[in-house]
C-alpha cells in the first residue's frame, strides 16, 4: 500500500536541450495566459463534457501512453491529474494485483472519477484530492507514474518543480510517462499555439510545452520523445527513467 504523507525513441537533441540550448526551454514556450488559481474550477465546469474534446484531440495520445507505460500486473502506480478517471481505469485493470493511485486538483473531476471507480468495482485502485506540485506520498513509493496534459497547464517556472515531484516519488528504476500539448511541427499544428499568443483560449488554458529539456536538467535518464496530432492539437509523448542511485 502507499502511505499517504500527511503535510520509442531518444529525445532529439534539439528537444532534449530545449533547440536553443541549455534553459532555452523557457524561451520557446509561451506563458499561461489565465492563474492557476483559475484551474481546478475551470476543469470542474468541463468535467461534464471532457471525454468528448478527449475523444476528438487525446485518444490516439492515451493509446500510446498505456503502451509505453506497460502497466501492471503487480506494480505501484500513480496517474497525477487523472481528470475524468478513464486512462486511471485502463492502468487499474491492467494492475490486477497492483496498486494504483489517482491526484486530482478539480472537484468535479474527482467526482467524476468516483462514479467510474464505483462503476467498474475494480479492487487496488484510490484517488486523492492532491496538487501535482506538492504531492502527499512518500519518497520513492510508485514504479510507474503517468501523467497527461497537466503541463500545459503550468506556469513555465511550476515546471520544474512539479516534474521533480515526480523525481521525488519514483522509486528507482521508476518509469515516468507523460502526455502533454507541445509545440506544433507543422504550421496547422500551430494554430492552438498562436490563438492563444492573441489572447484567443479555446484550449481550457493549455498552450504547447516542452518536458524533455526539463527531465534533463532534472537527471532524469532515457528520456524519448514522440510527436503526434490529432485534429491539429499537437501532443507530445515523453518517457523518462529514474535511475537506481
Ligand atoms: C486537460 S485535463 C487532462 C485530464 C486527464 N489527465 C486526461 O488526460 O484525460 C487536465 C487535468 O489536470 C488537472 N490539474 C491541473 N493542474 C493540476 C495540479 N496542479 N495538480 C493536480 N491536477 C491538476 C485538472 O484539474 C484537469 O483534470
Amino acid at each position: 500500500m502507499v502511505t499517504p504523507r500527511r503535510r520509442s525513441r531518444p529525445a532529439s537533441r534539439a528537444a532534449a536541450s530545449g533547440r536553443s540550448g541549455g534553459s532555452g526551454w523557457r524561451e520557446e514556450i509561451l506563458e499561461v495566459k489565465r492563474p492557476p488559481g483559475d484551474v481546478p474550477r475551470t476543469y470542474t465546469r468541463l468535467a461534464p463534457v471532457y471525454e468528448v474534446w478527449a475523444r476528438l484531440t487525446e485518444s490516439k495520445a492515451r493509446r500510446r501512453v498505456l503502451e509505453l507505460a506497460d502497466p501492471g500486473p503487480a506494480e505501484d502506480i500513480l496517474e497525477v491529474a487523472s481528470g475524468t478517471g478513464a486512462q486511471l481505469v485502463e492502468l487499474a485493470r491492467r494492475n490486477r494485483d497492483g496498486h494504483t493511485v489517482g491526484a486530482e486538483l478539480s472537484k468535479g473531476m474527482l467526482a467524476r472519477t468516483r462514479r467510474r471507480l464505483r462503476s467498474e468495482a475494480l479492487a487496488g485502485v484510490e484517488i486523492f484530492e492532491a496538487d501535482a506540485r506538492e504531492l502527499p506520498f512518500e519518497d520513492e513509493s510508485f514504479d510507474l507514474l503517468v501523467n497527461s496534459y497537466m503541463l500545459d497547464l503550468l506556469p513555465r517556472e511550476e515546471i520544474p518543480r512539479a516534474l521533480a515531484e515526480f523525481r521525488r516519488l519514483l522509486r528507482p528504476p521508476g518509469r515516468l510517462v507523460m502526455s502533454n500539448m507541445t509545440i506544433g511541427e507543422r504550421p496547422a499544428h500551430r494554430t492552438w499555439d498562436a490563438l492563444y499568443a492573441r489572447g484567443v483560449v479555446l484550449t481550457a488554458n493549455c498552450r504547447g510545452v516542452l518536458a524533455a529539456p526539463v527531465l534533463a536538467e532534472l537527471g532524469f535518464t532515457e528520456i524519448r520523445r514522440e510527436y503526434l496530432a490529432q485534429l491539429g492539437f499537437p501532443t507530445e509523448i515523453v518517457t523518462a527513467t529514474k535511475e537506481t542511485r
